[in-house]
């Protein structure tokens, strides 16, 4: 009996388990302050969050009732997670290790500014990543789980304590996982960041990266607080579905879902819009290739108020040692070309990032868990049949 109450709660679509404990940070305050039994006692709670202290462990500024109602509603832990290995690279780059409460990891990156006091955290939004892009070391781990938007928000809290050279001020959906996929989630993520009474990030400073794997995911994002980010790497069907293997929708169909999800932002600021293309030697670089991405981009432009095309040379992973990146002459001539036949774009090469210490995007990959993380995606496909290809 009592287990079949706990089945009825726990089961809620997606897999995702929506109890009170894992929705802590993503709950919004007015349903937090009904609660705890008050707004300002809701606050207090945020108060301390935003401090960097856990609600539940602080002894001076919650209310026993306050601590009470919390632990009434079955949380045990205001913040879910808690740090674990932390490794700096040469150039400030810090990769933290979160880990959950199932004992499954994710890396959250800070990345120092190299010249304005700022930075920025590159968070994850599932445990390891099921588009097979292949270029990624994520994509290697297969996919085990979404990250709630509790969990995705917590890794900003986590990282706060570590941004040593300067304040954390900007977040992007660039980790582990495609927040297209786990788009429900990502979005939920976005608005406590940004929301004034929780994290009050600023909107402009939150940047949302997917590859797309379905027109409408581009509308589920698009109705989160943060910038649009599109991982297009090639304008060719044939050729970017070897680099993102699990396309399923033509780029034109694509484009088309991301064109509706630009036009149906409500301000104009909302309808900057970033695309960003991994460049391969030899694969999507030639000035063919930039022709076709232009040419590609022009109806996005038509759209959006601005767009930035971020340019990446790739990393090279383990896995795919056949990967290389363009020489600088190369990645420069592409930038030309790109600005010839599209002038209202506006290119960057992003530099590479703390690659000596395997943080740079797309190297994202959690090592000591990798094999606890295979083992939980196979009991969760043999627990799930009917969700197992998801999951493969
Ligand atoms: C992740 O979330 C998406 C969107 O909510 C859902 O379609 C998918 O089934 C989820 N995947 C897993 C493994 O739970
Ligand atoms: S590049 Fe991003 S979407 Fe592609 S496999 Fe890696 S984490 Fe997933």
């Amino acid at each position: 009996m009592v287990g079949a109450v706990f089945a009825v709660i726990l089961i809620v679509g997606g897999g995702e388990c929506l109890t009170m404990s894992t929705r802590t940070l993503s709950l919004p305050t007015d349903e937090l302050a009904a609660l705890v039994g008050g707004t300002g006692r809701a606050k207090s709670v945020w108060d301390e969050v935003r401090r960097g202290i856990e609600p539940l462990s602080s002894t001076s500024r919650i209310t026993s009732k306050t601590r009470a109602a919390l632990e009434a509603a079955g949380v045990k832990q205001f913040v879910p997670g808690h740090p674990e290995a932390v490794s700096v690279a040469r150039d400030g780059t810090t990769k933290l290790l979160v880990r959950f409460d199932d004992g499954l990891a994710v890396e959250t990156v800070l990345i120092p500014h190299l010249k304005l006091p700022r930075t920025t955290l590159c968070v994850s939004t599932q445990v390891g990543c099921d588009r097979g892009c292949g270029f990624c070391a994520t994509a290697a781990m297969g996919l085990a789980r979404n990250l709630t938007a509790c969990e995705i928000a917590a890794q900003f809290y986590w990282a706060k304590d570590y941004a040593t050279a300067a304040p954390l001020t900007n977040v992007v959906f660039m980790g582990m996982g495609d927040a297209g996929v786990n788009c429900d989630a990502s979005a939920a993520a976005a608005v406590a960041l940004t929301d004034h009474t929780k994290f009050g990030l600023a909107r402009s400073k939150v940047t949302i990266s997917t590859v797309g794997p379905s027109p409408t995911s581009f509308r589920v994002l698009a109705q989160s607080p943060g910038m649009l980010a599109w991982s297009v790497h090639a304008a060719d069907d044939d050729l970017r579905r070897q680099l993102v293997p699990t396309q399923r929708y033509s780029l034109i169909e694509l484009r088309a879902g991301l064109v509706d999800a630009l036009a149906s932002r409500p301000t104009v600021r909302m309808r900057t819009l970033m695309i960003a293309a991994t460049l391969i030697q030899g694969v999507n670089d030639r000035d063919d290739d930039a022709v076709r991405l232009a040419e590609f981009v022009g109806p996005l432009v038509d759209v959006a108020t601005k767009v930035l095309l971020d340019l990446i040379p790739v990393n090279a992973v383990d896995h795919a040692p056949h990967f290389q990146r363009p020489d600088h002459d190369r990645i420069f001539k592409f930038m030309d070309v790109l600005r010839r036949v599209e002038p209202r774009v506006h290119v960057a090469v992003r530099i590479t990032r703390g690659d000596d210490e395997c943080a740079a995007c797309g190297q994202l990959a959690v090592k000591d868990s990798q094999a606890r993380v295979v083992r939980r995606r196979q009991r969760l496909a043999a627990a799930a049949g009917s969700s197992s290809a998801a999951i493969s």
